[in-house]
């Protein structure tokens, strides 16, 4: 069985279909683009797998379990994490502590004890500070721990919000354009990031990006959707050569 299985899954918002019977799978480890047009679904795909939204039709198993009628904060704990088309970072709070919240559901301590600072939330906080630092490190973000996160520049918000999407140790990282608004060089050095990401902590990601540069490099399978229905799947090589893909982007144009 698959790590993610989407079977017909639609949604329909008062006679609109936003998404229309799709299926989509994911193994674990995979790395996967989703692409297609402006508004051909792609973002609320990714509401669906997150419980912004609930299907109206269709099934999405996770790891073995039904997880279309749960909520978000219970999706998140099954293991799948998101990040934001427009980056929503707690802009007034500092980069370190956007990274610590999203530990919360994986701590033990209770309110009590973190009033009295006991041994235990004590333990606990040395963990948290360091397993922070760890994801920033990773993101080169180390230095502007203390920063407030609305001070960082554009191309660094995006990267702490992946970081803060891995502390909530996801199975499958949905990543919703991380590359807009960056320029070439954050682009190009992100590609490298998303890639080490997979292959360092083996998480599977679905990935909507409309740079094709980095979707074409970094993706083993591509997934395109138009007007909410899949047209085109396969490898980049074959997505590129596909009519179907070929025509829905030139209607765009
Ligand atoms: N809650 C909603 N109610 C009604 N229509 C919606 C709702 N959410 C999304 N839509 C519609 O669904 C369509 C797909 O939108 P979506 O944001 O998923 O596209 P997208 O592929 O992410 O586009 P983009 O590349 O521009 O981000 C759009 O026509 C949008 O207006
Ligand atoms: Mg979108």
């Amino acid at each position: 069985m698959s790590l993610l299985e989407v079977n017909k899954m639609s949604v329909n918002f008062g006679g609109i279909k936003p998404v229309s019977e799709l299926d989509l799978h994911i193994e674990q480890g995979e790395l996967i683009g989703l692409i297609g047009p402006n508004g051909a679904g792609k973002t609320t795909v990714f509401n669906l797998l997150t419980g912004v939204y609930t299907p109206t039709e269709g099934s999405i198993t996770f790891d073995g379990e039904r997880i279309d009628r749960l909520k978000t904060h219970q999706i998140v704990k099954k293991g799948i994490t998101r990040t934001f088309q427009n980056i929503r970072l707690f802009k007034q709070m500092t980069v370190i502590d956007n990274v610590k919240v999203a530990f919360n559901n994986r701590l033990s301590y209770n309110t009590v004890e973190g009033i009295l600072r006991l041994p235990r939330y004590k333990k606990q906080e040395e963990w948290l500070q360091e397993e922070a630092m760890k994801l920033l490190r990773i993101f080169e973000l180390d230095g502007y721990a203390n920063e407030l996160s609305m001070n960082l520049p554009y191309g660094k918000q995006r990267k702490l919000e992946i970081a803060r999407a891995l502390a909530g140790k996801p199975k499958l990282l949905l990543l919703d354009e991380p590359a807009a608004g960056m320029n070439p060089n954050e682009t190009n050095e992100l590609m490298h990031t998303i890639k080490m990401i997979r292959d360092e902590f083996g998480i599977a990601i679905l990935l909507i990006e409309h740079d094709m540069h980095l979707v074409m490099s970094i993706c083993e399978r591509l997934v395109v959707i138009d007007y909410g229905n899949v047209i085109a799947r396969g490898t980049p090589e074959e997505v590129q050569n596909n009519e179907k893909v070929i025509g829905a982007y030139l209607g765009q144009a």
